[in-house]
């Protein structure tokens, strides 16, 4: 059943997926509505069904990130930071009583509609949090614009001290994803850090992965997929053919945490992989 439904899911448009779920949670976000929004530092926190970007709890998560980006990628309330693919302000909205005023978060994603939100929600009450629409394609998020592979981030170099992409990487395509490591690199001072997630394919993850919960069956050159009609729907990488992307790109030093999704035995810091690139 639960692989039906995920079929027909994959095969809606991007909107559809978008409309189905705001439909299949109406009864619950309607519930809620009435009992009132949930807000963190006066910014409303987006209804169960407006949540497109993943599952789990949406402030819990940010919550967690936040505790990663200070602890892993030493965040600092007086950094300029950049969120690639900022979706619905997940990873914003917990900065907004972290990062100093005078100190610029700038974000930008492909799905227009999530930028137009988060301007509204969070924007409005914090002038220093910044949203971007980029128009690429993405076939898991948006149905037109350009590919990411030639995408100049729209800042100057140097501009920024810590960077972050987090479940972005698990959705879009090689050729994207190394231009993105290029991209941060550029834009990243001397001394910065960027820190991303990946579904990370080695030789632990590969044994364990097909008989867990979340198997990439589908494999094209040296990246994994688990839908074969809507590749952006989850994408593994070959965790070597990354380091040497980071490597090509400029960073000099990564730090690898992995995660739980493929049910490897040791110990594991969240669900997917993280990488700090340094
Ligand atoms: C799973 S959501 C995660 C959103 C956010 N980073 C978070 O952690 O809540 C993936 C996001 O990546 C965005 N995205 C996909 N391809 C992208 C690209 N090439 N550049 C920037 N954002 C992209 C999607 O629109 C979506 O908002």
């Amino acid at each position: 059943m639960k692989k039906h439904l995920r079929s027909f899911f994959y095969a809606l448009s991007p909107q559809g997926r978008r409309l189905f779920r705001r439909f299949v949670y109406f009864p619950l976000d309607t519930y809620l509505k009435l009992r009132g929004k949930n807000y963190y530092n006066g910014i409303e926190l987006p209804l169960p069904g407006e949540i497109f970007t993943g599952g789990g709890d949406f402030l819990k998560n940010g919550l967690i990130f936040k505790k990663y980006f200070i602890k892993l990628g030493k965040l600092s309330k007086n950094n300029d930071v950049l969120d690639v693919g900022s979706g619905l302000g997940r990873m914003a909205i917990p900065l907004t009583d972290f990062i100093n005023e005078n100190n610029r978060y700038e974000g930008f994603d492909v799905v227009k509609t999530a930028v137009i939100d988060c301007q509204h929600r969070i924007s409005s009450k914090f002038p220093n949090f910044s949203f971007h629409h980029a128009s690429l394609e993405n076939d898991l998020y948006t149905s037109s614009g350009k590919s990411a592979q030639g995408y100049s981030f729209p800042f100057e170099k140097n501009t920024f001290d810590f960077a972050w992409a987090t479940s972005v990487f698990t959705h879009m395509d090689p050729d994207g994803v190394m231009n993105y490591l290029n991209e941060a690199r550029r834009v990243i001072r001397p001394g910065g850090r960027f820190l991303a997630t990946f579904f990370l394919m080695d030789h632990e993850s590969k044994k364990c992965s097909l008989n867990s919960k979340y198997p990439f069956r589908y494999k094209i050159n040296d990246t994994w997929y688990m839908s074969k009609k809507t590749k952006g729907a989850n994408v593994a990488f070959d965790s070597q053919i990354i380091l040497n992307w980071a490597k090509d790109a400029g960073w000099k030093n990564t730090s690898i945490y992995f995660g739980r999704w493929s049910g490897r035995p040791e110990e594991t810091t969240d669900f997917q992989d993280i990488i700090v690139f340094h």
